[in-house]
């Protein structure tokens, strides 16, 4: 037993011996004897925010990570004062401060260790700018994963890396390469099967070293600002991301057809080009709902202009373009030329909206245009013209989409390839360096981007795309992966970068399908589609310097397997869209990586290459040349083969068939998925009927089928219809419950439910306890019947 008075001769030993204790209502307050200050908020039971300030005083409390909709509010709070430590419960956990050196130890309520400090908090004073260097150690234990952290081009469990957290243009980035396009520090440590996570909430350059320095210890630290960071509590994965989700926030509903396919390269002009492109998608019937312009549609480059030569009537192209279903997307970039004679560089001249060096000079750098100057964002004035400047583009012209491109700032022909670190940032009314104000700054930009989108295309939803992002940025705008390369390994990257980041809150995301730089030949093009179709954001984009990548550049072979992955995304619109929903309001990631699905089975700790694509369907893509087929694992269930239905027991490594034209595509038993029938673009053909696929399963399963108008915001009043189905399978039986919300009328009035691995041969089926004729419901043998979509129970006995 220690007692007080040895704390007292220690603590006078060890500089941050605990001193003083507050409580002010959620915030606990605990002052060292040498100044520094740990405030400890809870939020929720299982959400705590550690916060450190070093000489008595905190900064001011501003992060634009934090969403304005975060939910808090928690059950219990209970401080107890004990030797050696105070002890903080909660319903879900336990926290023990270190009387005698402030060091942490988060422990569940069966007082299993969930995280604890090694050195905890500590800092170097930085004497070139002023303020701290602040650090935070922790003790990685053996067996200790750790996952999340964005769009980091690594193995999806991140033991023994060191990351860097600094938004980068990385043209061509390669396996590993640090840092890439999104600050996201964020990441979820698995510990002998239990989860937790912690979001560092600094947006200077950050770092994190997962046990790479020592095996045993696990660290994060910033250039400056404040040792600020949440942590999260599961025990499962899922509640850590959906609770992160929630801290940070979610977009809204996108329009359903900016789930369909999208068509860009750098750049299709002029006019006549980019027609020919959207008419040939239609003459071949590959479905396609969007055209992106790049840089080349603009007046040399300088943003919210056209060139008359190449688009001499833009409005009309849009029209016509839209008459045959297709969306145009525009590029704009941060960069403002400097040209006297230009508008948009005269208004924010006048206005005093660029960024300024710090001794009073803007801040210039050359991109596209030449030498630019760039608006700062941070500034709630800046970002509100900025909105304004798209309503020519989008209420005129009808654009549908914008993407922001060069967001890091990327500036050219410097070493630095961004924004000098002295020039000056508002960062909302608390004027920053860009030191501190570079990791928001494209985040700032797409957020006004978003406003003037949302603004000018209502009633319509907007739709914005985003390269550079911070936490948060996904409540603005989907993102892409920036320039990747058309090489089998890129293939790779994309796949555990899109796992990466929807594990990171940020689901909304896709890469240049078939690699940006370089060009694919048609084998890798068409691997890199089939797993494309499987990214929340699927478009094909690359540099017009490496030929063409279309889906038909590649011959007819590759052309008809595109197509038909192509229209497969079309038929799984609903079961997609369904995702988002689930996505949006339960913070459920649309892709789950293997150990997110089951992280008891140690098996998953280390896959890289199959996922779920949603709850039901598991995905593994090819990702080598000349491929028959490949090895993959499955996770606990039974897996039906999409393309056989042939049905295997989880817990294996298996070898599977994968032809080129084949992509080692499985669904869950008991899964129901919603088809639409193909379509050349969302909203072509009315929805008559929702072909429901039925997987058999002895046991329950739960799905769902969201639906509303595509577009628009009446399913914010009620407008929706969301179908959560029970499927109850027997031996000799198979019930299925329907629940109903919402008071959107679906076009379509029955369901064709088509059976996978029924055992038994249908006798009798019953809907709302009534026995049906069989005419009546166009029973098909024993695989399919249409039924009224308004049941309840549907019951179907064997023979
Ligand atoms: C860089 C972007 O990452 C790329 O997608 C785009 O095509 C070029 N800039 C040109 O605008």
């Amino acid at each position: 037993m220690i007692t007080n008075t040895e704390i007292e001769k220690r603590g006078n030993q060890h500089p941050n011996h605990i001193v003083d204790f507050k409580q002010e209502n959620r915030k606990l307050l605990f002052t060292t004897q040498n100044g520094v200050v740990l405030e400890i908020s809870i939020l929720r039971d299982s959400v705590v925010r550690f916060r450190y300030a070093t000489e008595h005083v905190f900064e001011p409390d501003f992060s634009y990570a934090i969403s304005d909709d975060v939910n808090t509010g928690f059950n219990q709070l209970d401080v107890q004062d004990e030797i050696p430590e105070y002890v903080i419960t909660t319903n879900k956990i336990k926290i023990f401060i270190n009387k005698s050196d402030l060091k942490v130890q988060i422990t569940d309520l069966e007082d299993n260790v969930l995280n604890e400090d090694e050195l905890g908090f500590h800092w170097e004073e930085n004497y070139d700018y002023g303020g701290n260097i602040v650090k935070m150690s922790k003790i990685c234990h053996s067996g200790e994963s750790y996952y999340g952290m964005g769009d980091k081009a690594s193995h999806t469990n991140l033991k023994g890396k060191r990351l860097n957290n600094w938004v980068t243009d990385s043209y061509a980035y390669g396996k590993d390469q640090e840092p890439l396009y999104k600050a996201i520090p964020f990441y979820v440590g698995l510990k002998e099967s239990i989860a937790y996570g912690i979001f560092f909430d600094n947006s200077f350059s950050t770092y994190f070293d997962f046990a790479n320095e020592k095996r045993n210890v696990t660290s994060f630290w910033a250039d400056g600002g404040e040792m600020n960071y949440y942590f999260f509590y599961g025990p499962k994965m899922s509640q850590v991301v959906e609770a992160y989700t929630d801290l940070t926030g979610v977009p809204e509903l996108p329009p359903l057809w900016a789930l369909g396919f999208h068509q860009s390269k750098w750049s299709y002009y002029p006019e006549r080009n980019v027609k020919k492109i959207a008419s040939t998608f239609r003459k071949l019937n590959i479905p396609c709902d969007a055209i992106y312009l790049d840089i080349d549609y603009m007046e040399g480059f300088r943003c919210f202009t056209w060139n008359n030569r190449y688009f001499p009537n833009p409005k009309k192209m849009v029209q016509d373009l839209e008459k045959d279903g297709f969306k145009v997307v525009t590029m704009i970039d941060p960069g403002i030329k400097i040209d006297r004679d230009y508008w948009v560089y005269q208004q924010a001249m006048d206005h005093g909206f660029f960024c300024r060096r710090a001794d009073g000079p803007h801040f210039k750098g050359k991109v596209w245009p030449g030498e630019c100057k760039f608006p700062d964002f941070t500034n709630p004035e800046v970002r509100e013209w900025w909105a304004g400047l798209y309503k020519e583009m989008i209420a005129e012209i009808g654009v549908r989409g914008v993407w922001n491109d060069m967001n890091e700032p990327a500036v050219m022909e410097v070493p630095s390839k961004t924004a000098n670190l002295d020039v000056r940032h508002d960062y909302d009314g608390h004027p920053c360096s860009h030191r501190k104000a570079h990791n928001v700054y494209g985040m700032q930009m797409v957020r006004a981007t978003y406003e003037g989108i949302k603004k000018y295309t209502f009633p319509r939803r907007p739709f914005v795309l985003t390269r550079a992002a911070y936490s948060g940025t996904q409540r603005y705008c989907a993102t892409w992966t920036g320039d990747n390369v058309a090489t089998w390994e890129h293939l790779w990257i994309a796949n555990v970068q899109m796992q990466r980041m929807c594990m990171s809150g940020y689901s909304f995301v896709g890469s240049d399908i078939g690699g940006f730089a370089e060009q694919p030949n048609g084998e890798l093009f068409a691997r890199w589609v089939q797993l494309a179709i499987f990214h929340p954001f699927c478009r094909v984009h690359s540099s017009g310097d490496h030929g063409d990548q279309e889906p038909w550049s590649f011959g007819e072979e590759i052309t008809n397997i595109v197509r038909k992955y192509i229209e497969l995304r079309y038929q799984l619109l609903p079961y997609l869209y369904t995702m988002f929903y689930k996505y949006i309001n339960n913070g459920m990631p649309m892709l789950q990586s293997l150990v997110f699905y089951d992280q008891e089975d140690s098996q998953t700790h280390f896959r890289t290459d199959e996922f779920l694509f949603g709850e039901h369907m598991l995905v593994c893509p090819v990702q080598e040349p000349n491929a028959q087929g490949r090895r993959m694992y499955f996770p606990k269930g039974n897996w039906f083969s999409y393309w056989t239905d042939e049905v295997i027991a989880g817990g294996v490594e298996r070898w599977v068939p994968a032809e080129l034209h084949k992509i080692p595509l499985y669904v869950k038993e008991g899964a129901m998925i919603p088809k639409y029938p193909v379509q050349q673009y969302v909203g072509e053909k009315e929805i008559k009927e929702l072909r429901i696929d039925v997987y058999y399963k002895e046991g329950i399963e739960n799905s769902s089928v969201y639906e509303d108008q595509q577009d628009g915001y009446d399913y914010k009043k009620g407008r929706f219809s969301l179908r959560k189905f029970r499927l109850r399978g027997k031996e000799n039986e198979l019930i299925i419950q329907q629940f109903k919300d919402g008071n959107f009328t679906t076009s379509y009035t029955t369901f064709k439910l088509n059976f996978h691995g029924l055992p038994f041969t249908i006798g009798t089926v019953e809907v709302d306890n009534e026995e049906v004729d069989f005419s009546e419901i166009k029973l098909n043998g024993n695989n399919s019947i249409e039924v009224s979509k308004d049941f309840t129970e549907l019951h179907l006995i064997g023979k």
